[in-house]
């Protein structure tokens, strides 16, 4: 039982510096999503062109446990971002937990907080 709850404590405490880890920033977002060029874009879209001011963008975004997409159910907003980023932009997915995405992610809270 104590073992269980080294254990336990280790883990939250790992858990918490690795989400200290890295500070998101939305100024670094906002460049990415003005960016035609990001994750590779080959379309000259960013996602600017489509989300003028956060336009499109749901302000419940953040609160919905599934998201749909061009007919696809996904778990997390970064996967929607994912979806946005290969068939718009014509880019390759971007790694969810990444620094870019936390940064993008940063930004769009931003968006929706409006
Ligand atoms: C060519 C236009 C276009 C571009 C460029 C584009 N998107 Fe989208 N995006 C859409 C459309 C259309 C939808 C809604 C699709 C649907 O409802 O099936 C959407 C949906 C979303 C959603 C979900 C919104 C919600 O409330 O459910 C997010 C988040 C999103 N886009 C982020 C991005 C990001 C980040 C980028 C840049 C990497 C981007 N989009 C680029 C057209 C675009």
């Amino acid at each position: 039982m104590k073992e269980k709850m080294f254990i336990l404590a280790t883990t939250l405490v790992m858990a918490g510096t690795l989400s200290l880890a890295y500070a998101a920033d939305a100024d670094k977002g906002k460049a990415l999503f003005e960016s035609p060029t990001f994750a590779g874009g080959t379309t000259g879209k960013s996602c600017v062109t489509c989300h003028p001011g956060g336009k499109g963008l749901g302000s419940d975004l953040f609160d919905r446990k599934k998201l749909t997409i061009m007919g696809m159910e996904k778990d997390s907003v970064e996967e929607v971002v994912n979806v946005c980023i290969e068939n718009p932009l014509g880019g390759t997915a971007i790694d969810p937990q990444g620094e870019e995405m936390q940064d993008l992610i940063a930004y769009l809270k931003t968006l929706v907080a409006k």
